[in-house]
């Protein structure tokens, strides 16, 4: 070893950071791992058979990700969920007189079970890291959401009329309403919103499922889209937010909690005010956050997988935000040598 490569292995900074791209990297094979899984039951027309094959496949790979992880969103509780159960303990077994790093884990293994069954486009495998603490341990409730890029940091309000953000939203983004889109969950439960946006002259994506990747769409220059606004899951909200504060991204959220067990619930979980409206940063505090996708049908920003006979191809989104990397991973898996037909590009 050489004096600079000395230096290099006592800077616990150069050190951390090596660590954080390993498992970053170890991380993108895990939401590569319950991609595959699910897509090949895509179009099948069984939700419930496309999210086992993502959280059977998400939790063997895991048991090679050398963190001491628990999961703190996941599956249900332990006596719903066999697997990604919120407390279950994940990674792979550090070995005798050694201890990996502790880090809590969100995790939804096929976000968009419907898209994937029904073959429609979106759904992703997805999970969200970071040190113990840094990601809120929310309710499987509801979450009343709006999101925008970088641009609208500071600038969102929940409590003010539609119309009051669509025309901040369009300040920031330095263009008029009528030229925004916003994407809405398509839902009953939307009908006044749907109606506020286009009375305020923007424009709409209805969306079926999926509005964590629409989330990060949003944060993301070029993508054609600009807002996300309405009611979703808590869950996909935290995991949205642990991606947003990789993306520098702007959103407001409040949980919705309209029954007396969910009050108790929340009650239980130390969340004193109800009413709170939480930022990106209050939902994934965390300073290490690392945040990884993988598409399983094609979407905006991510491909689905797609099958060639020895392999397939998958693509990826990870970023960590204290080294501020956003990779997107393309991942040619070949199932034994390539054959004569070789590695495909496209
Ligand atoms: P699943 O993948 O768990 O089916 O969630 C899909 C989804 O559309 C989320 O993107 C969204 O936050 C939530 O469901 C909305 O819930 P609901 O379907 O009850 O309106």
């Amino acid at each position: 070893m050489n004096s600079d490569s000395r230096s290099v292995a006592e800077n616990p900074a150069i050190a951390d950071a090596i660590g954080e791209s390993h498992l970053a990297l170890s991380l993108v094979g895990v939401v590569e791992e319950a991609a595959i899984a699910a897509a090949r039951t895509m179009g099948r027309g069984n939700p419930e058979l496309a999210d086992r094959a993502a959280v059977e496949a998400m939790r063997a790979a895991f048991e090679k990700v050398p963190i001491n992880g628990t999961i703190v969103i996941g599956e249900g509780e332990r006596d719903e969920a066999p697997m990604l159960y919120i407390g279950e303990q994940v990674g792979a077994p550090a070995p005798s007189g050694f201890a990996y790093p502790s880090y809590d884990v969100a995790v939804d293994p096929l976000e968009g079970t419907n898209l994937c069954a029904t073959g429609g486009p979106g759904s992703i495998a997805v999970l969200a890291a970071s040190e113990p603490g840094g990601l809120l341990h929310a309710p499987d409730c509801y979450m009343e959401k709006i999101i925008a890029g970088p641009a609208c940091r500071g600038a969102l309000d929940l409590e003010a009329p539609v119309a009051e953000n669509l025309r901040t939203i369009a300040r920031c983004l330095d263009r008029d309403v009528e030229d925004l889109v916003v994407i809405v969950l398509d839902r009953p439960r939307h009908r006044k919103l749907i109606e506020e946006i286009r009375q305020a002259g923007a424009r709409i994506r209805l969306i079926s499922d999926g509005d964590l990747s629409a989330g990060i769409a949003v944060a993301v220059r070029g993508a054609g889209v600009h807002a996300v606004m309405g009611i979703g899951g808590a869950p996909e909200g935290v995991l949205t937010a642990a991606a947003l504060r990789c993306l520098g991204g702007a959103m407001v959220a409040r949980l919705v909690i309209d029954t007396p067990e969910l009050e108790e619930r929340i009650q239980m979980m130390g969340i004193r005010d109800p009413r709170r409206v939480y930022t990106a940063r209050d939902l994934a505090p965390g300073k290490r956050l690392i945040f990884a996708a993988c598409g399983v049908t094609d979407g905006a920003l991510l491909h689905g997988v797609r099958f060639f006979g020895d392999g397939c191809r998958t693509h990826s989104l990870v970023m960590t935000l204290a080294s501020h990397t956003v990779r997107f991973v393309d991942s040619v898996r070949l199932e034994g040598p390539p054959g004569p037909r070789g590695v495909r590009l496209y």
